[in-house]
């Protein structure tokens, strides 16, 4: 599986904290090769930009974004993700969500969205490592069965 990992974080960027968050979503998925990772401001164009390269430009299977997905004024991760998508997943952020409101009704806070991108998934996670790590929970088990599903060579969803 080929990843691409971007963090969106006006203080990360700009090398005033350090981005925990981007390199524990590699580090958790450490049997997927991670093709590109970067760091950008929250910026809506930056983050739709560096989504466009990783999606067309490197081919990634899974693009996971950390960050920008609550109410501060400059968080627009799920804008930014919305402008590139072709198809959304809304079952993937709604899935999280659930599953993390039984950690912390802060959830509910998260705007995360996902979609599809020619053949690539674009997931948004929130920022701390906390949720990432809680996040990461829900999605992983069944990346597999997407991944396949996107690629076209499943044929026998839902038959077992
Ligand atoms: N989801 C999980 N699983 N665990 C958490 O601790 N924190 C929430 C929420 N989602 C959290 C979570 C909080 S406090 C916020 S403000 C939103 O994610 C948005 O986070 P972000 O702006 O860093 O993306």
């Amino acid at each position: 599986m080929r990843i691409s990992v971007l963090t969106a974080s006006d203080r990360c960027s700009r090398g005033e904290a350090e981005d925990k968050s981007g390199p524990l979503i590699s580090e958790i998925l450490a049997d997927a090769e991670t093709v590109c990772y970067r760091c950008v401001p929250d910026d809506r164009a930056a983050i739709s930009s560096a989504l466009i390269e990783m999606c067309d430009g490197f081919h990634s299977d899974v693009v996971f974004t950390t960050g920008g997905t609550g109410f501060a004024p400059r968080d627009v991760t799920p804008e930014a993700t919305r402008d590139v998508i072709e198809r959304e997943v809304p079952g993937i952020p709604e899935a999280i969500r659930a599953e993390s409101l039984k950690i912390t009704p802060k959830a509910m806070l998260s705007r995360a969205a996902a979609g599809i991108r020619g053949k690539t998934l674009i997931v948004n996670l929130p920022g701390s490592p906390k949720a990432v790590r809680e996040s990461l929970a829900v999605v992983l088990p069944v990346l597999d069965h997407a991944l396949e599903t996107l690629s076209g060579v499943t044929l026998s969803c839902g038959k077992e």
